[in-house]
């Protein structure tokens, strides 16, 4: 099975390649869904189907397109629990439709869509999953969910079930205090469950890769450089970058003259970014890419004769690693000699510089106050020590 996360900055074109990625699976034969974990649904503008009732709707043979229905999935993944934390809230005082609205961690709704990943994997029924992931804040949340969500539940279930049995009869008499009952923590082992198993399926490099959607501007490669440093850390695989809405060359107009000499600039500096992951490229079209037909297009324009079901890129671009308070960010560069490299930080960017080769990466939050103690080049990967300065 195959699952292929499509994520990327706000309006960058994620649904219509998502879209259009799994025409081209069904085309070449496999047996796909489209679903979207965007709360605010678009597939069924992109294909131009209806697709209200949250259930998967056949579009064509071999192809798959479901919004799902976020009432439905939280009720299943989240009611019970949420009813217990909205009456602690209320106990302590809370407005009751306050705590009700509190009650919903922020990120659940489009969790409780994505569960619908293990279900379809589990049930083995599609050869693809393509997912439609919300714009890149918050899928990152959404991905890094499953650990925030740990702590979050030890904080909220600070009772165990046993000392639960034992508190009960003493603690609600006396002060009133709702306490979490049997259901509460079935429900929340499922939950777990659940969410442990997806964090597994999609952090498996054998089946499940993300891909970047970006546009040539300043921007939207900035936010993809800090998605891709996150998608790394928390573990999930990239093994492709889109970069889409390329103003193509029989465009002459000088309107656009300076559009297209800077999306050359751009294009050159994703794919720095982004090496060794391929960058495939869509462009502008003449028109807004809805319906099966333009969808089927841009497939085949962005992947020519190539299976988008493949995985492009196998493994990890940057890693990082603790051990004894330092911090080892690695990075492959595959084509690189040692006394070429020259490091440079600006805040939370650090520019690798290569001769005329640059690739900048943002530093996740753990190393921007930390300072850089030496870095090695060692079997194609760059490896960048990182320590806490000494306290004065
Ligand atoms: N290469 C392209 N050529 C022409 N129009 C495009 C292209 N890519 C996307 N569009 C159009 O741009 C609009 C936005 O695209 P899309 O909905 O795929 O973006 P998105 O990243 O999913 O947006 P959101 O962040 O709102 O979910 C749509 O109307 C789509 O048809
Ligand atoms: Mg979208």
């Amino acid at each position: 099975m195959r699952i292929i996360l499509y994520t990327g900055k706000g309006g960058v074109g994620k649904t219509s390649l998502a879209a259009a990625t799994a025409v081209r699976c069904a085309d070449l034969g496999h047996k796909t869904i489209v679903l979207s974990t965007d709360v605010a649904h678009s597939l069924s503008d992109s294909l131009d189907r209806d697709l209200s009732g949250g259930e998967p709707k056949r579009i064509e043979d071999n192809l798959w397109a479901q919004e799902t229905d976020t009432t439905h999935a939280m009720k299943v993944h989240w009611d019970t629990i949420r009813g217990w934390i909205s009456s602690l809230l209320a106990w302590r005082g809370i407005d009751e439709i306050i705590a009700d609205e509190m009650a919903i961690l922020p990120g659940m709704d489009e969790l409780a869509n994505l569960l619908y990943i293990t279900d379809y994997y589990e049930s083995g029924e599609y050869d693809v999953i393509m997912v439609d992931c919300a714009p890149t804040g918050e899928t990152l949340r959404l991905l890094s969910l499953p650990d925030i969500l740990r702590w979050w539940m030890e904080k909220v279930f600070p009772i165990g079930r046993a000392a639960v049995g034992v508190l009960r009869p003493v603690v609600k008499p006396l002060l009133g205090m709702p306490m979490p009952g049997e259901e509460v923590f079935d429900a929340e082992r499922r939950l777990f469950d659940q969410i442990a198993r997806m964090h597994s399926i999609l952090s498996d490099p054998h089946e499940s890769t993300v891909r970047l959607v970006v546009n040539a501007e300043k921007m939207v490669i900035k936010d993809a450089r800090r998605t891709f440093t996150y998608l790394n850390l928390y573990g999930y695989f990239t093994d492709l970058v889109v970069c889409n809405r390329l103003i193509p060359d029989s465009v002459e107009d000088s309107y656009f003259a300076a559009w297209k000499r800077n999306q050359v600039k751009y294009l050159e500096a994703i794919e720095q970014s982004f090496n060794p992951i391929p960058v495939m490229t869509a462009p502008l079209f003449d028109e807004e890419v809805l319906g099966i037909d333009r969808l089927r297009r841009m497939g085949q324009t962005v992947f020519g004769e190539k299976d988008p079901a493949e995985i492009f890129y196998h493994g990890h671009v940057q890693t990082i690693a603790e051990s004894d308070g330092t911090y080892v960010l690695s990075i492959v560069l595959p084509f690189i000699q040692k006394s070429e490299i020259s490091l440079l930080r600006k805040g939370d960017e650090l520019v690798v510089q290569v001769g005329s080769w640059r690739r900048n990466i943002t530093l996740p939050r753990t190393l921007v106050d930390m300072s850089i103690q030496g870095a090695k080049f060692d079997n194609d990967k760059l490896k960048i020590s990182f320590i806490k300065p000494a306290v004065k």
